[in-house]
């Protein structure tokens, strides 16, 4: 049996940054959305398990393609005593993300010949934290979420439509997912595009803009799970790519004019202050409500989920 309660805490600093506010404001989450690039499992599993586990619920385990993500990570990590299984793995090529890149990161704590599947090691003082070691060991697991476009490209403005589009990157080709793209001027309107299974670019089309008016774009990958046996959706979703761009004041100047902030600064902004993480916790079986009300708080703790333990038990075991 397994006698814990899984919780989702979402604990959201807002800081008094401006676009941090500004982006709370614009696109603030709906009920039941949780907005995070990693989530941590806290039950010890082996390595294939681990993987399963986060394809189903989330996207994959935890790819860390550049020392950014690598440090975004480590800064979200709950438990500084123990090990967390991550999307890297030996092949006959050498060790390899689950989205198929190479490793390009240097951060080995120990690598050996036996080890095939590399965890990440918390508790250790040193940056290096990887580690590894035989897959049947059984250890905590990161799941990667989501991951929105690392930029957009405007290709086309008129005076009421703009195109846009963006790579999807490898990790998001694996799973069915959809973009949502908000576009705000005064007011804040979301569209939804689904991702075209298989395809690997993006490109899209914004119609009944105004004439020369620079509107603020935000693009954000979200992915569906529904769980198994109850038809509870749980949306997730990373924070979004943002972008500025202008129409056209006439038919005839096709002026683009358009800033891809970059997507890093804002995700690092952003997840150092967010932790979502899974906690199972014993004899606790306390549920309660989200409370996001107190804006200018600097904790706000959103406690929406509760996922049901059979359905876990049968997943997990
Ligand atoms: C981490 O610390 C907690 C509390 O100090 C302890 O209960 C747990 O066993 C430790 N986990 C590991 C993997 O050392
Ligand atoms: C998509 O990828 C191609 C090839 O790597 C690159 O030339 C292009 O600029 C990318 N597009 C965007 C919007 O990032
Ligand atoms: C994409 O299509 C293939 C076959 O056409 C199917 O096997 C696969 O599951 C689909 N993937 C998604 C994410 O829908
Ligand atoms: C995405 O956009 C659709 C359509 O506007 C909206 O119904 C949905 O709630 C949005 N999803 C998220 C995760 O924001
Ligand atoms: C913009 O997108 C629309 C709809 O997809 C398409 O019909 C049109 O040809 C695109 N314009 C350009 C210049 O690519
Ligand atoms: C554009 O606006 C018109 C009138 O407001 C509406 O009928 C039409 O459906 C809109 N088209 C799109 C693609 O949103
Ligand atoms: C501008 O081009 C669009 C099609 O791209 C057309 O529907 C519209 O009538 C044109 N407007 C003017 C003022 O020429």
């Amino acid at each position: 049996m397994f006698p814990y309660e899984m919780q989702i805490l979402q604990q959201l600093a807002v800081l008094g940054n401006n676009n941090f506010l500004y982006f709370v404001v614009c696109c603030s989450l709906a009920t039941g959305q949780i907005s995070s690039r990693y989530f941590f499992i806290q039950e010890p599993m082996p390595w294939a398990k681990g993987r399963e586990y986060c394809q189903s619920h989330f996207v994959d385990l935890a790819v860390l393609s550049t020392e950014k993500e690598y440090f975004a990570l480590l800064s979200a990590i709950p438990a500084n005593n123990a090990s967390f299984w991550l999307g890297l793995h030996k092949e006959s090529s050498g060790w390899k993300w689950t989205n198929g890149e190479q490793l390009r990161l240097t951060h080995w704590y120990n690598y050996n010949d036996e080890g095939h599947c590399v965890s990440l090691e918390a508790m250790f003082e040193e940056e290096d934290k990887l580690l590894a070691r035989s897959c049947n060991e059984q250890h905590r697991v990161a799941c990667q979420g989501p991951v929105s476009p690392q930029s957009v490209a405007v290709d086309f403005v008129n005076i009421d439509h703009l195109n846009l589009s963006w790579n999807i990157s490898a990790l998001m080709q694996t799973t069915s997912h959809y973009y949502n793209v908000t576009i705000c001027r005064f007011i804040c309107e979301t569209l939804s595009y689904p991702c075209t299974n298989g395809s690997s670019l993006m490109s899209i089309s914004i119609s009944n803009l105004s004439a020369a008016t620079e509107y603020f774009i935000y693009v954000s990958a979200v992915v569906i799970r529904i769980e198994h046996g109850t038809s509870r959706k749980w949306i997730l979703q990373d924070d979004p790519t943002m972008l500025k761009a202008k129409t056209a004041t006439s038919n005839k100047t096709h002026k683009i004019l358009f800033i891809v902030l970059d997507l890093f600064s804002l995700v690092l902004l952003v997840s150092s202050f967010w932790y979502i993480y899974i906690v199972v916790k014993k004899d606790k079986s306390t549920e309660r409500v989200g409370d996001r009300s107190s804006a200018d708080s600097t904790i706000v703790v959103l406690l929406p989920h509760r996922i049901g333990l059979e359905k876990l038990e049968n997943f997990i075991f």
